[in-house]
C-alpha cells in the first residue's frame, strides 16, 4: 500500500503532486485522470495506483506492470502553452525521470520520443495526452510507467526484453520517495520551459541513439536515417539521403 506520509515528506514542490489521488486498484491512471479533469481536479494533481489493470501505452499498445512493484501514475496539468509545445512536456517528463535515476546512480538513457532505457532495455514509458481548444492546450495528462522492484521472474514472456531498477542495480527502491523525487524534478523542468534549448541539449546528452542509424516507423512507412537530435519543439531530426527531415510522431528502432 502506497504510504502518503513518506511521499509528502520527500515532496518539495510548489504545486506538482501537492494534490494526490491514490487508488489501490484502477484500470488506467490516465483514464481516471481524464475523469478527474471533468470534475475540475487541481493543476498538478497526481493520480496513482498500486495495481493498474488495463494500462494504456503509446500507439494503442497495452502497458503491463507488476502490482506494488512498479510506479504507475499520471499527472494532470493545465499548461498555458501552445499546442506546438506539447512534445516538450513528454520530453521534460523523460528528463525528470532520468534526473531522478541518475541521482540514484543509475545511468538511464532516453529513446525518442519518450522511452526510458537502462543498458539499452526499456524500464519505463510515458503516455502524454492532451485536449486542445482553439490555439491553446486546455488540459494535459502525463502518464508514467516505471518498473521499479520488479524481478526478472515477474516479467511475462513477451516482456523479457524489458528491465527494472531492481534487475539493473540489485537494489530495492521506495516507490513513495521515487515518485516524490520525479515530481520535484519535473516541476523544475516545466518551470524552466523558457530555457528549452538547454533542456533539449540535456535530452540529447542522455539520448541512447544520437547520431546513430535508426529505422523510423511512421504512417505505415519504414524510413532509415541518422538521428540528429531534437528540433526546438522536440520533433525528431533525421538525416535521410542528406536531407534533414523533422518528425512529430513515430516509432524508432535501432
Ligand atoms: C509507452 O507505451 O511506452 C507508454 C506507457 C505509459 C504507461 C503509463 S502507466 C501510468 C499511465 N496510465 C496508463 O494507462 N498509461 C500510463
Amino acid at each position: 500500500m502506497f504510504n502518503l506520509n513518506i511521499y509528502k515528506e520527500k515532496l518539495s514542490t510548489f504545486l506538482l503532486g501537492q494534490s494526490i489521488q491514490y487508488y489501490s486498484k484502477l484500470n488506467s491512471t490516465n483514464t481516471k485522470a481524464w475523469e478527474l479533469i471533468l470534475k475540475n481536479a487541481a493543476d498538478g494533481t497526481v493520480v496513482i495506483t498500486d495495481n493498474q489493470l488495463k494500462g494504456r501505452g503509446r500507439q494503442s499498445n497495452k502497458w503491463s506492470s507488476t502490482p506494488s512493484k512498479s510506479l504507475t501514475f499520471s499527472i494532470i496539468l493545465y499548461p498555458d502553452v501552445l499546442p506546438s509545445q506539447i512534445n516538450l512536456y513528454s520530453l521534460f517528463a523523460g528528463l525528470a525521470i532520468t534526473d531522478c535515476l541518475i541521482e540514484n546512480n543509475i545511468q538511464a538513457q532516453l529513446k525518442w520520443p519518450n522511452d526510458i532505457l537502462i543498458n539499452g532495455k526499456k524500464v519505463g514509458g510515458i503516455l502524454c495526452e492532451s485536449k486542445i481548444s482553439g490555439e491553446v492546450i486546455q488540459s494535459m495528462v502525463i502518464g508514467i510507467g516505471l518498473n521499479v522492484n520488479v524481478h526478472k521472474t515477474d516479467l511475462p514472456q513477451a516482456l523479457q526484453n524489458a528491465t527494472s531498477l531492481f534487475i539493473e542495480s540489485e537494489k530495492q527502491y521506495q516507490l513513495e520517495k521515487l515518485l516524490a523525487n520525479i515530481c520535484n524534478h519535473l516541476e523544475y523542468r516545466i518551470k524552466n520551459v523558457n530555457t528549452t534549448r538547454s533542456q533539449l541539449l540535456d535530452w540529447e546528452k542522455r539520448c541512447a541513439h544520437l547520431n546513430q542509424a535508426v529505422t523510423f516507423h511512421v504512417d505505415n512507412q519504414i524510413i532509415g536515417g541518422i538521428f540528429k537530435g531534437l528540433s526546438p519543439t522536440g520533433q525528431a531530426r533525421m538525416l535521410i539521403d542528406n536531407n534533414e527531415v523533422c518528425f512529430n510522431s513515430g516509432e524508432l528502432f535501432n
